[in-house]
């Protein structure tokens, strides 16, 4: 926990947010947060609703400062985090019946006299209306304390981070076969989408969906670089006319999903000097000549122009077969995704043996 929020408070101290927050902590995560925390958290968001009332919770964070934000404050009737026990309560029911609101506005101004941040979604404009109506008017003291009484039941179990096999599904649990691809097809079906695709996928998950999608991946986002060429998943990719899509493509030196092997590499760097050009434009160059799509982050402006500077000239033939040549290292090993009582037991489980 310590590190992400020292993470946190840099970006904070560099002024990349104005301010700092979490969600689903419950209050004893939050305490130990605050022991440690040099910049404490402006907010946590829960699921807060009449079912779910998070009265210890909005207790600590009154006292430290912490301002409480409402997920699902109508209970996300019909998700897999949310159920019908809000919108089906007859006692909620009641109250707006006799109120002459609505029983989404009876909740949202429940929310709203605690003093929590609420955060509702409707696509509807109607709705959007009558979710916005709420301050104008309050619940009595008869209201409320009926509501205080309500059963408590989470709509949010968390029910899929506990298994017999250890802290991580793996990623075909997590896909549920072709469910949620499925769902990807539905939202271009809808217009939602435009096109659709996946990231991280191995040339077998990849075939794997091409077996089954009727709407086909538009493109694979997977990490490419001159360490890490994926030759096979190119090939896989164009022969099914998915673009690959390259991140990392200097090697993300300095993040937990990079390395300095790309930055340190001495042959990238002898090219690029025999050549008058940065490391990075010769990484970047290599990547379009595949025909890649690539996705470099740079934040500073000197370096977007380089960065774009890669189009009015190409490598050699022997630059090219310098680079083919380079031993080959992957910057995300997925690490953190392996252990004994897990569903990948190294390395080269997850990533299919690729
Ligand atoms: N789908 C996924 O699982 C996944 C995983 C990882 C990353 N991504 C995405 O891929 C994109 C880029 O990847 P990335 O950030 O991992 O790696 P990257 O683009 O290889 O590396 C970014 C680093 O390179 C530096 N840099 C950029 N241009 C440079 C230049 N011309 N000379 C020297 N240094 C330069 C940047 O520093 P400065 O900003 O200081 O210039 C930054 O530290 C991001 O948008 C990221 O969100 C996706």
């Amino acid at each position: 926990m310590e590190g992400v929020w020292r993470g946190m408070e840099e970006c904070h101290r560099l002024g990349l947010a104005r301010a700092i927050g979490v969600s689903n902590f419950s209050a004893k995560k939050l305490e130990h947060l605050l022991s440690l925390a040099a910049v404490r958290p402006a907010v946590n968001q829960v699921e807060v609703n009449p079912i779910w009332q998070q009265r210890t919770l909005r207790e600590v964070c009154r006292r430290e400062g912490v301002q409480l934000c409402g997920y699902s404050p109508l209970g996300a009737k019909g998700t897999p985090w949310g159920s019908a026990a809000v919108m089906d309560s007859a006692v909620l029911q009641e109250i707006a019946g006799a109120k002459g609101k609505t029983l989404a506005q009876i909740c949202l101004r429940w929310l709203n006299e605690q003093g929590d941040v609420l955060l509702v979604k409707t696509y509807n404009e109607k709705r959007m209306r009558e979710n916005l109506d709420i301050f104008n008017w309050e619940l009595t003291d008869e209201e409320r304390e009926r509501i205080s009484q309500m059963p408590q039941q989470r709509g949010l179990p968390g029910l899929e981070f506990i298994s017999d096999h250890g802290p991580y599904k793996s990623v075909e649990d997590l896909w549920d076969g072709d469910g949620v691809w499925r769902g990807m097809e539905e939202c271009h079906r809808l217009g939602l989408a435009r096109a659709i695709g996946v990231s991280n996928f191995s040339d077998k998950k990849l075939e794997q969906l091409l077996s089954f999608a009727v709407v086909r991946p538009a493109a694979n986002q997977v990490e490419m670089n001159p360490m890490w060429q994926q030759r096979k998943l190119r090939e896989v990719c164009r022969r099914e006319g998915v673009q690959l899509c390259g991140y990392s493509p200097l090697g993300a030196k300095g993040t937990p999903w990079g390395s300095a092997a790309v930055m340190d590499s001495g042959v990238l760097h002898d090219i690029a000097q025999t050549k008058g050009k940065t490391l990075a434009q010769i990484c970047l160059r290599w990547m379009y000549e595949q025909g890649d799509v690539l996705l470099v982050k740079t934040y500073n402006e000197n370096r977007m122009k380089e960065n774009l500077d890669i189009f009015d000239w190409e490598l050699t033939e022997e630059e090219r077969d310098k680079i083919s040549k380079l031993p080959q290292q992957r910057g995300l090993t997925g690490m953190q995704f392996v252990c004994d009582n897990g569903p990948y037991k190294c390395v080269e489980d997850l990533w299919d043996g690729a």
